[in-house]
């Protein structure tokens, strides 16, 4: 598996991550001897980076189980603070993700999102503080644009920041991203399939159950998933093309980007992880990415 380092004097990660919230029950149930064989498939296939939340329901606990018998050495474990950002708050959530991964050190620590109510100066001060103690080796944000980090970066630095980055979802390309580069911050990707519009899986008109998330997504539903689903059948004669699937071409075309320094992909089994492997080494044309430019101007707006 190749690795990318993950910001200025970081640790080197694999760069592809596996995303814990599916296996927390959020995209449907996922029975806990399935999660706990993925999690250890993706360590024993070279997939160091691991990430999951505070807010990822059962995710923590399921992989403190999967963790045991020495593969919490073998990973590189981060995890998020979610909603309540007080000092206060940050200090207890780290305490309680700790026990549920039955572990005394994460190695990524990170704030899940930008929240006004929370002054960022002390957000940033409490999770340095935690650095001191060594409950974490780094810390880093999520879902922060360019002026957001810049005022965190005002007290202190930090290694990552995890923002939403697909071929359906290209914001962070004009201003973030850049800024990353500037400032030595590595990328972490999160949701690179766009939660399932880009594996090929499902067709007009499909109804997602109440137990997944995506019920409750307006993209997911009706005309406008219809939209979606046309512009990836085109992305997937692509990928086709370039022996490659949907899911594996979607991973890649993210890793075409220097800042993107772990792209974290969710896998509620062994198969779906195992697919995800075959996007490791692949190299793009200029030619290549001005096509499936042109088809995603194609896709619906945001
Ligand atoms: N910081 C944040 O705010 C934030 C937000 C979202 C996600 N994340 C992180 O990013 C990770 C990835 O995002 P995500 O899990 O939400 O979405 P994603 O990676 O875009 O999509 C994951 C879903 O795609 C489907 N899938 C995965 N591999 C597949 C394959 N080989 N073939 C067919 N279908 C496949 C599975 O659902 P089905 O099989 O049910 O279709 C899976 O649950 C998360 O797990 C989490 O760690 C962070």
């Amino acid at each position: 598996m190749q690795t990318r380092q993950l910001g200025h004097n970081g640790p080197q990660v694999s760069c592809i991550g596996l995303g814990a919230w599916p296996i927390g029950g959020g995209m449907g149930p996922v029975a806990a001897a399935t999660a706990i064989a993925t999690v250890r498939a993706a360590i024993d296939a070279g997939i160091s980076l691991l990430d999951t939340a505070q807010a990822y329901r059962t995710s923590e606990a399921t992989l403190g189980q999967a963790l045991k018998d020495g593969y919490r050495q073998r990973c590189f474990l981060a995890t998020k603070v979610s909603g309540d950002y007080s000092p206060t708050g940050i200090q207890q959530a780290m305490d309680n993700s700790l026990k549920a991964l039955g572990v005394d050190e994460v190695d990524l620590y990170q704030i899940h999102s930008w929240n006004p109510q929370y002054p960022v100066a002390d957000s940033i001060a409490a999770m340095l503080k935690l650095q001191e103690a060594g409950k974490t080796r780094y810390i880093g944000v999520s879902n922060y644009d360019a002026a957001q980090m810049a005022q965190a970066l005002e007290t202190g630095f930090f290694h990552s920041n995890q923002p939403r980055y697909n071929m359906f979802d290209r914001d962070i390309e004009t201003a973030d991203l850049p800024f990353c580069r500037e400032q030595g911050i590595g990328v972490l990707a999160h949701s690179p399939l766009a939660k399932g519009l880009l594996t090929n899986t499902y067709r007009p008109g499909h109804v997602f159950p109440a137990t997944d998330e995506r019920s409750d997504f307006p993209r997911f539903q009706g005309a406008l998933f219809d939209r979606y689903i046309a512009v990836a059948d085109q992305l997937a004669a692509i990928a086709a093309d370039k022996g490659l699937s949907l899911v594996q071409m979607a991973i890649a075309w993210i890793l075409r980007r220097e800042e993107i320094s772990c792209v974290l992909v969710g896998a509620k089994n062994q198969a779906q992880l195992q697919e995800h492997l075959g996007a490791a080494d692949v190299s793009w044309s200029a030619g290549e990415l001005a096509t499936i430019d042109a088809m995603l101007r194609a896709a619906p707006a945001g």
